[in-house]
């Protein structure tokens, strides 16, 4: 029953927590940077770290209190090394590494796609058992989209992904456009609770090619092209209606084609079940989809709750336990990577591509 420390730090959340036996959550804490970068409406990487620095030890010391216990009862500390932003990364690794050194208790190196995969087996309603593998793992964040074969949490398969910008930066953009407020795509989702889904015919791209691949860059122009015309239209502004109508057709699009693909994927693998996560699984409206389709098809489907789906270190804690029952162990040399695909373990030799 091993009690891991997870730490993450890879984006603009700095989170920290405390998981036993890769599925009971003891503690996890998450401070959010959202007021230091709303001004700028998106992420600063140079403010990122800075304040990753200035809360990185309060917040593990809170998590190890609420958990009840010391360092010392903890057996391996698992730490996001890659991808992410290099000096958001390096605060959370540098941090782990200094109490691996001092407490002399082993350290991991976590995957950050691989924790959002893993934060699928943390998504549990009373008691009710870990989503068993293999299964489908569809993650739709803020940095990334994509289809992924998870067998088991050391061997993931990539399927398939978008070839340009990520599902939750098309949010974020758009959100930022229209002056929705920040973080974006929870705003997005709220607006389009009071809009029409059809009043608007935005492309889904890729949808008509076989295959897994995915694009939203050609969506997010296109509902940028509409917003111009609806403010020309308005007269400079843009009416709450027909604000809440083009985020509906702008979200309906996005989870049109992400279900589609889903369910192509479904096909290709033959998996009985499927997990959504990541930021955009928060979504309300690709929860409803999800659950759909998983009825449709009779299949399971589980996406975690709502503070599980964006960035947090128990999803951190449940891949580190794995790796440490496995003794997939990182040594204090490990590096931090931008860029590096699941499946590739640095921890034990460190690639030198995809930095
Ligand atoms: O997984 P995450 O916390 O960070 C990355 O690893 O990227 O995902 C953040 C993304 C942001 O784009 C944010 O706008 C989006 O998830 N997001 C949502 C919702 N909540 C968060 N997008 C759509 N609807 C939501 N309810
Ligand atoms: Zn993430």
């Amino acid at each position: 029953m091993p009690l891991i420390l997870g730490i993450e730090s890879s984006c603009d959340d700095l989170a920290a927590a405390v998981v036993r036996d890769g599925s009971q959550i003891l503690s996890s804490l998450v401070h959010s940077q959202d007021a230091v970068h709303a001004p700028y409406g998106g992420v600063v990487p140079e403010l990122a770290s800075r304040d990753h620095v200035l809360h990185v030890h309060d917040t593990v010391r809170l998590a190890l209190d609420r958990a009840g216990c010391g360092l010392e009862q903890i057996d391996a500390i698992g730490v996001t090394s890659g991808p992410g932003l290099i000096g958001s990364l390096l605060v959370g690794l540098c941090f782990a590494k200094s109490l691996a050194f001092r407490s002399g208790k082993p350290l991991l190196a976590v995957h950050h796609i691989e924790g959002h995969l893993a934060s699928a087996r943390l998504a549990r309603e009373g008691d009710q058992a870990p989503l068993e593998l293999p299964y489908l793992g569809v993650v739709v964040s803020g940095g990334h989209t994509a289809l992924y074969q998870v067998e088991s949490l050391a061997k993931i398969e990539l399927l398939g992904q978008t070839r340009d910008d990520a599902a939750g930066e098309a949010f974020d953009k758009i959100a930022k456009r229209m002056g929705l407020g920040y973080p974006g795509g929870r705003e997005v989702d709220l607006c389009a609770k009071q809009g029409r889904g059809d009043a608007y015919a935005f492309p889904r791209p890729m949808l008509n090619r076989p295959g897994l691949e995915m694009s939203f860059s050609g969506l997010k122009t296109a509902v940028a092209l509409a917003i111009e015309r609806e403010e020309q239209a308005g007269g400079g502004a843009l009416p709450e209606p027909v604000r809440a109508d083009l985020c509906a057709s702008f979200q309906e699009a996005v989870v049109e084609v992400l279900l589609e693909k889903a369910s192509r994927a479904l096909d290709e693998t033959g998996y009985k079940r499927m997990a959504l996560v990541g930021g955009l699984a928060a979504n309300s409206r690709l929860r409803e989809g999800v659950a759909a389709l998983a009825e449709q098809r009779g299949i399971e489907c589980r996406y975690p709750p709502i503070a599980l789906c964006t960035d947090n270190a128990a999803m951190i804690a449940a891949v580190a336990d794995d790796m440490f029952v496995q003794k997939r162990l990182a040594s204090l040399g490990v590096e931090a990577f931008s860029r590096v695909p699941v499946g590739v373990h640095w921890s034990e030799s460190t690639p030198a591509a995809d930095r």
